[in-house]
């Protein structure tokens, strides 16, 4: 139980959607139940849908059901939370509509406010605008966008022109939902509070780096926003890079928000500009064809309706080069897939080799040290060290042993996502939000690999749904003498 009840309106434009339910909702659960959110803070979900609060409250319940993860549903705090929801019938395109919302806030007008635009980025401007012409763009109010923010820098700073008209900078919260993911908050902290590590992050002593998130699961009835989008720009684009800037970036001197988004954009700012010949070397892209995932016979991306003649890849590997001092010569190797072989986010920090082997067999048997730092689907930190294996052998003999980092603190249920992040909104803390420039420098790096893939450079690749990707991601690495950690 939190001791801080914080107290606000929230508005979920896009209130029945996907998000909201899948995610929002949950979090919003959780947040209410557990003290974080007074109980007088009114939760708005806006829908065209003709509907009765009766039919609402039970739709939200059901979908709670689904979403919650297991046990975690409790009647009697739904009976709670269920009072601070609203329904607001709006049609996100027509100002007029947005009266009914425009009268039941103002019966606080100056309380604080978050606007959460859970919808395709096309409307962003179309409610601000209504916002501002029904005066709801207060000085109290915050508005999250949802990513993906454009398809290129063109059309994300159209997008961030147009919400900048009527927000300041300091009132725009850009989610990435991996910034509120636990451990990847963890990497600031082992980073930033271990000794140990200081003197041995960087291109003396650490090999390469590599990025993988992999999922099992296929485009999930969402083929229609996918093909528009593909892997580089869902996922690389936004999450991969964001982990990529964590890992890289400089000791930022606090933990304030621009302090911690300075030392990000810099990095973002170093990332190597590809030329053609690089993005033919050293990226590759594919399309998953059918296979199988969780022992089950799966389809290919292009059976998908309407995908027959897609040109759009559901998995990317890149090599990264960052020029900065720090970095140089360390390559970070990022891909990310849908329909992998199994649900797998990680970071691996590979070490180089000792500089001389006092063992038998030349070294051979000494692994580098490897620091694994996993997000999904268990999270954990481990540290991979040689250690004697017990014996009388004349020669010593060696293995990897793993040094776990386990959190000491029992907690009941680490927070969602979405729940830490909705919570630094409501907190006003931007800290683990992207500012304008950091996903501006994002797309510039981006959009030179999406001019050269729209070219068919390198060419589409295929890969086995249920597989790790395609043959050509595992000859990126190995032919700089390296491999996945493909545990
Ligand atoms: C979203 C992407 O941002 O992240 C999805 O749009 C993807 O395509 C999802 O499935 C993955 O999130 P998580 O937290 O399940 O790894």
């Amino acid at each position: 139980m939190s001791e801080i009840k914080n107290l606000c309106d929230i508005v979920i434009f896009g209130g029945h959607g996907d998000l909201a339910f899948r995610k929002l909702m949950p979090a919003l659960y959780h947040l209410c139940s557990d003290g974080y959110l007074d109980n007088q803070t009114r939760i708005f979900l806006t829908t065209r849908v003709d509907m009765d609060n009766a039919e609402h409250i039970s739709l939200v319940e059901s979908k709670l059901h689904e979403f919650l993860g297991e046990g975690e549903f409790d009647k009697e705090k739904f009976e709670k939370f269920k009072e601070q929801l609203r329904l607001i019938k709006i049609d996100l395109a027509d100002e007029e509509s947005y009266e009914a919302l425009k009268n039941s806030l103002d019966e606080f007008p100056h309380r604080d406010r978050v606007n959460y635009f859970s919808t395709a980025p096309s409307f962003f401007g179309a409610i601000c605008k209504a916002l501002s012409r029904w005066e709801l763009a207060t000085k109290e109010s915050r508005v999250v966008l949802e990513k993906p923010i454009g398809r290129d820098l063109a059309s994300s700073q159209e997008i961030n022109i147009e919400v900048l008209k009527y927000f300041k900078e300091s009132q725009i919260y850009r989610i990435d939902h991996y910034l509120g993911k636990d451990t990847v908050q963890n990497i600031i902290a082992l980073r930033f509070s271990n000794r140990i590590f200081m003197p041995l992050w960087d291109a003396n002593n650490i090999d390469h780096v590599q990025i993988t998130v992999a999922e099992s699961v296929g485009v999930e009835g969402r083929g229609g926003y996918y093909d528009d989008y593909g892997a580089l720009r869902d996922m690389i684009q936004n999450h991969l890079l964001q982990l990529l800037c964590l890992i890289a970036m400089e000791p930022p001197c606090s933990l304030d928000a621009d302090n911690v988004r300075d030392e990000k954009v810099k990095v973002l700012r170093s990332l190597r500009e590809m030329t053609s010949q690089d993005i033919a070397q050293k990226t590759v892209r594919a399309q998953y064809e059918k296979g199988s995932s969780d022992g089950k016979s799966v389809s290919g991306y292009k059976e998908i309706e309407g995908l027959s003649e897609s040109n759009t890849e559901t998995f990317a590997a890149i090599r990264v080069d960052i020029d900065n001092w720090r970095w140089n010569g360390v390559p970070f190797y990022i891909r990310s897939g849908k329909r992998m072989r199994k649900k797998n986010s990680e970071i691996v920090i590979q070490f180089k080799s000792v500089p001389h082997s006092i063992f038998a067999n030349k070294g051979r048997c000494i692994s580098q040290n490897t620091l694994v730092i996993t997000l999904q689907p268990n999270e954990s930190i481990r540290l991979k060290l040689m250690n004697k294996i017990p014996g009388l052998s004349e020669n010593m003999r060696l293995q990897q042993v793993d040094l776990e980092l386990n959190s000491p603190m029992n907690i009941e249920r680490k927070p969602l996502a979405y729940e830490r992040l909705l919570l630094d909104v409501i907190r006003s803390n931007p800290t683990l939000f992207m500012r304008l420039d950091e996903v501006e420098a994002a797309w510039k790096w981006a959009d030179v690999i999406l001019d050269s893939w729209a070219e068919n450079i390198p060419a589409m690749k295929s890969y086995s749904a249920g597989t790790s990707g395609p043959s050509s991601a595992i000859a990126l690495i190995e032919r700089d003498g390296r491999s996945w950690h493909d545990e």
